[in-house]
């Protein structure tokens, strides 16, 4: 039994996260824990709302709450939702916890004594009426460049040049409007991660079994121009985690937060001490996963993410942990996503463009969206959502060859063969040739939900549901019933076994079905079915087994047209 800590990427806190986000990191990372866990493994899967910076502030201030109260609101609505999804967090936590107060403040001090810490005084652009300091991007006006009247500071969207915010003719704050607007000077912090860069290439030069996708993008930010740059990670904001040193004080740095891209992977860190708290456990129950000193040598720790936030995790966040001299764990495997897009464009949170996690409750059960999204998880290259497909993939791979298989079984034994697991005849060539062949795909199976494997290892899955259906199109016992009752007996009881048998191997895809169908064969037994012989012999005869209800209905074609027009844009 090993032990296995899963962080997904945690999701920002404004607004509900699209079908995109969650295949990106939550639902994948969650199908792996699960798979872990029904493998025997000791599991550790953590996520977080990511609750900082300036656009939880803009957020609030829109929704016209505090902003303490729209982050405990929206934690609330996206742990409801993850729940919906059936994600299987241990903890779901939040960045704006005490736990990562204390711990990020740990961190910067550590790093501080270290001298990996540098105070740098620079000029900003400061609103007198709003009262606070202005991002770049929160700074409208005129591109010098080719007189576009809505040009942000960092950069024209029109002609896309980068720009400084005081390049822009006619600024004013994007915030409020007001052009009542000066520079001043403002210390803050940097993190020397040009200090840390050898320490950082030889740790990424040591993990030579991480896919190209990641470790490109690392070294592409190592060595690329001036290389690794130093990171300012202090801002001037109301919303986030003050500035110390530890628990002490930080002279000159006073109504100052940490930048919230150093707190949010901190979180994992602190999501699982939340955890521990949330469980009535002391310290040492969470820093066995993360102190190296403390238990945590023997873990293996897996991260989940969209590829625009690989770099944050193979080199800032090593950098904060590598800096702080201590023995925390590192990231043993960093499993990367491209983007999936929608029906012929990208999803869009801002323009509302494509389906979101409660749009998608709405109209479907998890089940159904869980193997859309996992068996064309965008890995080797982006994906697209389209309805056709979606609709294709849920008529054809759960409703017909999946549903169909445990409906067609489940309705034949009991109106021919009563309701109890019947016990007659013996199992014949054709079954042990099943049994056999399962077994040979069961290992292929696990062999690449092992590699994170996504798509492949849903297809193997698939193609696992697809041999129980040709062997009971060709055993037929519908037929053999009236000729050889015996036999019949025996092929219904296989195929019994072989519905608790999906169920165990389905779980990690759509745990729901999965529940239904072990319900419906009067067994609670979830252990792995390494030995498929005795797997397929599992259930006892004369035990009772049930009819369950339809596992997954079909998508009419008038569904599937309402709904492309219902999702095309523009989300109110
Ligand atoms: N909130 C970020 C995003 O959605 C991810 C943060 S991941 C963490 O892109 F490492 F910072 F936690
Ligand atoms: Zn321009």
């Amino acid at each position: 039994m090993a032990r296995i800590l899963i962080t997904s990427a945690i999701p920002y806190i404004n607004g509900i996260k699209h079908l995109g986000n969650l295949v990106g990191s939550q639902l994948p990372a969650d199908l792996f824990a699960r798979y872990m866990r029904a493998r025997g493994h000791e599991v550790m899967f953590i996520c977080a709302t990511d609750e900082h910076g300036t656009p939880a502030e803009l957020a609030a201030a829109k929704a016209g709450k505090p902003v303490e109260e729209y982050c405990a609101e929206m934690h609330q609505v996206q742990a409801d939702l993850a729940r919906g999804f059936r994600l299987s967090f241990d903890h779901f936590g939040r960045s704006s916890s005490q736990r990562n107060h204390r711990l990020t403040q740990h961190f910067a001090g550590r790093l501080a004594e270290n001298g990996l810490i540098q105070e740098v005084s620079e000029k900003q652009v400061f609103s007198i009426d709003d009262n606070r300091f202005l991002p770049d991007r929160y700074i409208t006006g005129t591109c010098p460049n080719c007189g576009n009247t809505n040009a942000r500071g960092d950069q024209c969207e029109e002609c896309t040049k980068q720009l400084d915010p005081t390049d822009l003719i006619n600024p004013r704050s994007s915030i409020s409007g007001s052009t009542n607007l000066e520079v001043r000077e403002t210390k803050h912090l940097y993190l020397r991660q040009r200090a840390l860069k050898d320490k950082l290439e030889t740790w990424i030069d040591s993990k030579t079994d991480w896919p190209v996708l990641t470790t490109s993008i690392a070294k592409k930010w190592l060595n690329d121009g001036d290389g690794l740059q130093d990171r300012g990670i202090t801002r001037d904001l109301y919303w986030g985690i003050p500035v110390k040193k530890g628990d002490a004080p930080w002279p000159g740095m006073e109504g100052k937060v940490f930048y919230v891209w150093f707190d949010a992977p901190i979180e994992y860190i602190a999501g699982t001490a939340e955890w521990a708290d949330a469980n009535g456990l002391d310290d040492a129950a969470w820093e066995r996963w993360w102190r190296t000193d403390k238990g945590a040598s023997d873990v293996t720790y897996f991260q989940f993410m969209g590829k625009d936030n690989v770099p944050f995790h193979t080199l800032s966040f090593p950098a904060t942990i590598l800096g702080s001299g201590e023995p925390w764990k590192l990231v043993d495997y960093l499993k990367s996503f491209n983007y999936l897009n929608y029906d012929g464009g990208q999803f869009s949170t801002s323009q509302g463009r494509g389906v979101f996690m409660d749009q998608a409750l709405s109209i479907l059960p998890a089940d159904y969206w869980r193997w859309w999204l996992l068996s064309h998880a965008p890995e080797s290259s982006d994906s697209e959502f389209t309805w056709e497909n979606f609709q294709a993939s849920v008529n054809k791979d759960l409703a017909d060859v999946l549903g169909n298989l445990v409906s067609r079984v489940t309705k034949f034994a009991k109106s021919k063969l009563g309701e109890t697991i019947p016990a007659g005849g013996t199992f014949g060539p054709q079954e042990t040739a099943l049994i056999a062949d399962l077994g040979a795909r069961i290992q292929v199976y696990e062999a690449l939900m092992e590699q994170m494997e996504v798509r492949k290892a849903a297809a193997e899955l698939r193609a696992i549901w697809v041999i129980g259906n040709e062997y009971l199109q060709s055993a037929a016992p519908w037929s053999v019933v009236k000729t050889d009752p015996e036999q019949a007996q025996a092929q219904v009881r296989l195929a019994l076994n072989l519905i608790r048998v999906y169920a165990i191997l389905s779980q990690p895809f759509i745990p729901d079905a999965a529940a239904t169908m072990m319900a419906a064969m009067g067994s609670e037994d979830w252990s792995w079915p390494a030995d498929i012989g005795a797997a397929m012999r599992a259930l006892p005869a004369g035990a009772a087994f049930s009819v369950p209800e339809n596992l997954f209905r079909k998508i009419t074609d008038e569904e599937r047209a309402d709904w492309q027009k219902r999702f095309s844009g523009i989300r109110a």
